[in-house]
């Protein structure tokens, strides 16, 4: 399998040691299994959890027996953390609180896991000149330059307004007590740092920017495999409702315009950039999938058709209901209005493009779903409450 592999420019890729901080969350499982089974990489998985990558860990009968160790850590406070980046090629660092429920009723947390946590992680690349590659988010971008303009101004539809380049595109946050931009802010100021530490200091580094990546294991469903009250991102929050038979909560009328990606076809361009340093470093890199554009609305009637066909369950004749963004996510609530990734620079320099349609990606992470939870929901719903 190892020996053949070659990058774009048709060299032979040598098996590296990747560190991976976060790599027990849903991307971070992803990139392990890729790298697991379709490449010779030794993998150094740290997390506080590692449930979402067990299937990877347990069997020593495995083929990548050995080249996958996890390391139970919080990079909060664990001295083991530069000697593991020590010990590897590259550094990949995922760990983060990315939840929006968190952005306004967790602000501290939000910033210091986005910011300050980061902090070490770049330093220790830096002093001991080990590439770098940080996932920020798609969140940077902020709101549309289209946004402002009239409601019935025909430059709305001009995709200068609103489509996202990464070198082009200005940040625009809301005010400071809007919290939701904490997260936004945090991201774009560890973005800010590690450029600089590529100019100044010669870091070698590449910034991801995702943009909705959803799959099997985005999350969790509230009282089966996390809190009850959790409240997660929109995938896992519509599947919950469609697994416990209950309308899908549309926030402002779910207006809101995103792109969602598949996660294994957002995998394939992280290995991309892994392979191909030379293409990769230096680089902020959009990825998702232009194509996959709906209103958070429209994605809730496509899960709900999609769902009522991988499970055969009718759907409810009320499929949705509206709730207000300060009755949901609490104060300080605010939200990007439309978000359309630019793919020039991904595609110039890794020739990457996204393929799974969003009706495909729904099916398969639908199926994920019901196969997964459906029989674990049916005996928390049938459970008595205690008195
Ligand atoms: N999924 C998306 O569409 C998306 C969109 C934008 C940005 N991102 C970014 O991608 C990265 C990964 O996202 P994800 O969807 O896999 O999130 P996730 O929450 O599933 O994974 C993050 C992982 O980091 C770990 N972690 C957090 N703080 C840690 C700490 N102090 N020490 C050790 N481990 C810690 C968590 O335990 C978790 O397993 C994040 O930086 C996120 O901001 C993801």
């Amino acid at each position: 399998m190892a020996s053949s592999r070659v990058d774009l420019d048709g060299n032979p890729i040598k098996p590296i040691t990747i560190c991976m901080i976060g790599a027990g969350g849903f991307i971070g499982s992803h990139l392990c299994e890729k790298l697991m089974t379709e490449t010779p990489h030794t993998v150094l998985a740290l997390d506080v959890y590692n449930d979402k990558i067990k299937h990877l860990l347990e069997p020593d009968t495995n083929p990548w027996h050995g080249r996958i160790n996890f390391h139970r850590l919080n990079i909060k406070h664990d001295s083991r953390l530069e000697g593991l980046i020590k010990m590897a090629d590259l550094t990949i660092n995922l760990a983060a609180i990315c939840t929006p429920a968190d952005y306004n009723t967790r602000p501290l947390d939000t910033i210091y896991s986005n910011f300050i946590d980061a902090l070490p992680v770049v330093k220790y690349c830096s002093e001991n000149n080990k590439r770098l590659i940080h996932f920020s988010t798609c969140e940077v971008y902020g709101k549309t330059i289209g946004c402002f303009l009239p409601k019935d101004s025909p430059l709305r539809k001009d995709p200068k307004y609103y489509v996202l380049k990464e070198d082009e595109s200005p940040c625009i946050f809301g005010s400071i007590e809007k919290q939701r931009w904490s997260y936004a802010c945090a991201k774009q100021l560890i973005e800010r740092l590690i450029y600089a530490e590529g100019a100044e200091n010669g870091l070698e580094f590449t910034i991801v920017r995702p943009f909705n990546w959803i799959g099997p294991r985005m999350d969790f469903i509230p009282g089966v495999d996390g809190p009850s009250e959790g409240v997660p991102r929109v995938l896992a929050c519509f599947s919950n409702n469609l697994l416990r038979r209950e309308p899908l909560k549309l926030v402002d009328g779910g207006e809101s315009q995103r792109t969602f990606i598949y996660i294994k076809d957002a995998i394939e361009a992280v290995l991309l950039m892994i392979e191909n340093p030379a293409r990769a470093n230096g680089h902020i890199f959009n990825v998702g999938n232009p194509n996959n554009e709906v209103t958070v609305r429209q994605l809730g009637e496509m899960m709900t058709q999609v769902y009522s066909k991988v499970s055969g369950e009718p759907p409810l004749e009320k499929a949705t209901i509206d709730v207000s963004s300060k009755e949901f996510y609490g104060e300080g609530y605010d939200d990007s209005d439309k978000r359309i990734p630019d793919m020039t620079i991904i595609n110039r320099q890794l020739g990457w493009n996204p393929k799974t349609s969003l009706w495909d990606l729904l099916e398969s992470t639908l199926t994920y779903q019901h196969r997964t939870y459906a029989e674990a929901i049916k005996k928390v719903i049938a459970k008595p409450v205690a008195s």
